[in-house]
């Protein structure tokens, strides 16, 4: 299949929410990454998504919609998911929440369980799509364990993306946040760290007025969110926390030639990364990375690029 490339004109939208409509794959642009989107109601668009990426296994997926509103059409809130999702949204947190039994999400979207990945993105054209369809299921548009895409180019790259595998792609330009969302679940109450991302987990926490609790690993379930080894991986080897050596091509924090911010700062490391990630693994040598700050966005920063040293399947 031939793949567009859409402006996001209302033309344009009208014609993704027509694809979508269908039953077709559509990347789109979200403050975060860009997403592979389909109709959320509709399983087979929803299987759509796990050929088009090539994805092993069926991990839930996250749903996108436009407001608060919406969303508690989907999931039940209890009180403390309410106050995040009107202090973060729209914006680059997910909220996993129990599912409403009525909501009509299709249970390929969430592998069967009776919770449901929530997130309303600030991306004005995933808005304006949002507001043309009904609630989408997306997860990141890229070839299964490859980098995710902060633009549309990424989208369609040759090698980790999905040219020719999905119906269009909605150029809104670079991602402004270039990192997943943060995760955020409750387990017996408590609501408790799934994955780090782009809101700080300490932003989150000084809304909570309480610290989150994290993530137990669960070795009986290897497939379970976050467990997943490798992920974001570039075909280089990667080497963490390190100084640069000859042989190598490396990523700098701060000063150099390759470099995630000249200024060391967060935000921008944040927003480069994956795009860094793909010029490093471009030059063919081993990648050596600075060691990164593993506070505020630090912290989901040294979470993917642990996964993408993480040893390949
Ligand atoms: O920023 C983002 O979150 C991007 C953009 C496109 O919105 N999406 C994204 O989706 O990163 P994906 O599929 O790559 O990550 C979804 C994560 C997985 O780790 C999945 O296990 C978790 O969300 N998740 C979704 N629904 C869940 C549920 N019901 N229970 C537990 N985890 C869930
Ligand atoms: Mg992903």
């Amino acid at each position: 299949m031939q793949t567009l490339r859409l402006i996001p004109d209302d033309d344009g939208l009208d014609r993704a929410a027509r694809l979508l409509a269908t039953g077709a794959c559509v990347a789109i642009p979200t403050e975060t990454v860009y997403g592979l989107a389909a109709d959320a109601r509709d399983g087979a668009a929803v299987a759509g998504i796990y050929q088009a990426k090539g994805r092993p296994s069926f991990n839930p997926l996250i749903v996108h919609i436009p407001d608060l509103a919406t969303a508690r059409t989907l999931a039940q809130f209890p009180p403390e998911a309410q106050s995040l999702a009107q202090t973060f949204w729209p914006g680059a947190l997910t909220l996993v929440l129990p599912l409403r039994p009525d909501a009509g999400i299709a249970s390929l979207v969430t592998a069967g369980l009776d919770t449901v990945g929530l997130r309303v993105p600030a991306h004005p054209v995933a808005q304006a799509l949002l507001r043309r369809t009904g609630p989408l299921a997306a997860p990141s548009a890229n070839a299964s364990g490859r980098i995710s895409p902060t633009t549309a180019d990424h989208v369609l790259d040759r090698d980790t993306g999905l040219d020719g595998r999905i119906a269009a792609v909605l150029d809104g330009g670079p991602c402004p946040v270039g990192l997943e969302s943060t995760i955020i679940c409750w387990h017996d109450g408590h609501a408790t760290l799934l994955r780090p991302g782009g809101i700080p987990t300490e932003a989150i926490e000084a809304a909570l007025g309480h610290p989150l609790a994290r993530h137990q690993a669960d070795p009986s379930a290897p497939n379970a969110p976050g467990q997943l080894t490798s992920h974001y991986a570039p075909r280089a080897a990667l080497r963490l926390n390190a100084r640069p050596e000859p042989g190598e091509t490396h990523i700098a924090f701060g000063p150099g030639p390759l470099t995630l911010s000249p200024t060391a700062d967060l935000t921008e490391a944040a927003a480069r990364l994956f795009d860094i990630l793909r010029r490093a693994d471009a030059q063919g040598l081993p990648i050596s990375v600075a060691p990164i700050p593993d506070h505020g966005l630090g912290a989901a920063i040294n979470d993917r690029l642990r996964r993408a040293a993480a040893p390949r399947p």
